[in-house]
């Protein structure tokens, strides 16, 4: 019983970790990213600028690098891929 228990939650911690738009929504979490953004300031369009994907991605970097994430490129990636999964929802071009 314990045997299995164990190998549920590895699988559960490993599949947690990978998922990007997990992985997103965790670096932003744990940024404190809303500490001085509101959700309005990502779902209501009549407050955000971005109206794009690449430019969600953008203020996404300048954002982080302004406060000091130090995310990497990719990781930047992962959150705007979360912040557009959730509130953007443009089309997402590679
Ligand atoms: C110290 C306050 C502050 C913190 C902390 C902060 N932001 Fe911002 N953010 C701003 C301000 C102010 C703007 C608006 C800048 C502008 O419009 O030129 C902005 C704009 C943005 C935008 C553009 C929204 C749009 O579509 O117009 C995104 C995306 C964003 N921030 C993401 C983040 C993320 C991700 C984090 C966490 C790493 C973060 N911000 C942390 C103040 C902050």
């Amino acid at each position: 019983m314990m045997k299995m228990m164990t190998v549920t939650l590895i699988v559960f911690f490993c599949t947690y970790g990978y998922t990007d738009m997990i992985s997103g929504k965790k670096l932003f979490d744990n940024a404190k990213c809303m500490e001085c953004h509101n959700i309005k300031d990502f779902n209501d369009k009549t407050v955000r600028k971005a109206k794009i994907f690449t430019q969600l991605e953008d203020k996404v970097s300048a954002c982080q690098m302004e406060n000091n994430a130090y995310w990497f490129d990719d990781e930047v990636h992962y959150v705007a891929q979360y912040l557009n999964k959730e509130h953007y929802h443009f089309i997402e071009k590679e």
